[in-house]
């Protein structure tokens, strides 16, 4: 049998299996159980207000999913799928007859016949815990091969957070993940312990999670930044996309938006953040030239790794595609404080800003 084989049996049987994307690895449940989506939430420790990313192979199978397909999510769909781009979208009810005749009166001349198209697609219906009961659910096609290849293989939607546990950094190795369930089956624990394999695609290209952008309101929102830029977006849809700013909501209200929770993403060394400007506060080192246990990232500083300064690549892609897995290292390490320095407040490094924004703490006054 093969790893997608024994996948797909698993996830079948309403277990979890972790999986390569392109952005991060993913901790999979079969999207339509909800026995299967509450192990999401219990293995990750995630509050049930944070709702999951859908993962489907095709926009065939996105559109069973949502209960509508405006022609903003088609242009996307068709420029960015395959690819690290979430839309939110309105979902369909679990009334949606499955192919039947919800508004029979609706045909090819009825104005609403592109949008509300549950009356001639079969619907996928995902549960109410995937979404946190609100009345959207946010899709994907990841790029990976192997998340392809699974996907294909399944035949329906994987609901996958990214396969951390709940504030922790994601995962963009399949070791990361291990790391993270130590204690799980796949891991070689405890039989029955989530997740119950981790698929292998190897490291993540992009590094950093999905841009996520709402298209259920009057402009298209991006919720959380990430490799498709506002840009890139503006461009194909040729409207002006509104940034939803880091932060803007109280991490009490996490439903509407829970990427925005204050300290997200976090190392569990004490991390700082600095400007350029703050440089001279900086001192990785004690007087007398050793180790004071700091140790300070910055992309600004120079190509070469030198004593306790990593010198981040001044590429935002590649910078991206290392971050994780070196707060990862340095979290391993025991150090007093880790320090990194803010790249340019340009959109290019935006996504990477934000989580490092989450990630640390303004330096000590
Ligand atoms: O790159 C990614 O997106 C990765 C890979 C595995 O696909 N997944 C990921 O999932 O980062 P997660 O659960 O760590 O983040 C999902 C984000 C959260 O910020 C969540 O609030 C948002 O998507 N989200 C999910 N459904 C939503 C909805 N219906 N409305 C608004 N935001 C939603
Ligand atoms: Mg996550």
């Amino acid at each position: 049998m093969t790893a997608i084989d024994q996948a797909v049996q698993l996830l079948r049987a309403g277990r979890l299996v972790a999986f390569p994307t392109e952005t991060v690895y993913g901790l999979g449940a079969d999207a339509t159980n909800a026995s299967a989506i509450d192990k999401i939430y219990a293995t990750k420790g995630r509050p049930d207000t944070n709702p999951l990313i859908i993962h489907v192979a095709d926009i065939a199978t996105a559109m069973r999913v949502a209960a509508d397909w405006p022609e903003s999510a088609n242009q996307l769909a068709e420029k960015f799928w395959p690819g690290p781009l979430t839309l939110v979208l309105r979902k369909r009810t679990s009334n949606s007859p499955a192919n039947g005749a919800e508004k029979p009166s609706d045909g090819p001349n009825h104005p609403q016949f592109i949008i509300h198209h549950s009356s001639f697609i079969p619907s996928l219906y995902v549960p109410d815990n995937a979404t946190a009961t609100l009345q959207t659910v946010a899709l994907r096609i990841p790029s990976h091969p192997l998340a392809l290849e699974l996907l294909r293989a399944f035949g329906g939607a994987l609901a996958a957070p990214s396969a951390n546990r709940s504030t922790h950094l994601s995962p963009t190795t399949a070791r990361h993940v291990l790391d993270e369930f130590a204690d799980s089956e796949a891991a070689g624990g405890n039989v029955g312990m989530e997740p119950a394999l981790v698929l292998d695609g190897g490291a993540c290209e992009v590094g950093i999670e999905s841009t996520v952008l709402d298209l259920t309101g009057a402009v298209p929102t991006i919720l959380r930044p990430g490799r498709i830029s506002p840009t890139q977006i503006q461009t194909i849809l040729g409207v002006p996309v509104t940034l939803q700013k880091p932060h803007a909501l109280a991490p009490a209200q996490p439903a509407l938006s829970p990427g925005q929770q204050e300290i997200h993403y976090a190392p569990r060394t004490p991390a700082y953040r600095f400007s350029t400007a703050q440089r001279g506060l900086i001192h990785p080192e004690a007087a007398d030239g050793r180790s004071n246990g700091i140790v300070v990232l910055s992309p600004l500083i120079g190509t070469k790794r030198y004593g306790p300064i990593i010198a981040m690549s001044n590429d935002s892609y590649e910078y991206a595609h290392d971050i994780y897995g070196i707060l990862r290292d340095l979290d391993q390490m025991n150090l007093a404080a880790i320090y990194i320095e803010m790249p340019p407040d340009s959109h290019q490094w935006a996504a990477i800003r934000d989580r490092l924004t989450r990630a640390t703490q303004p330096l000590p006054s």
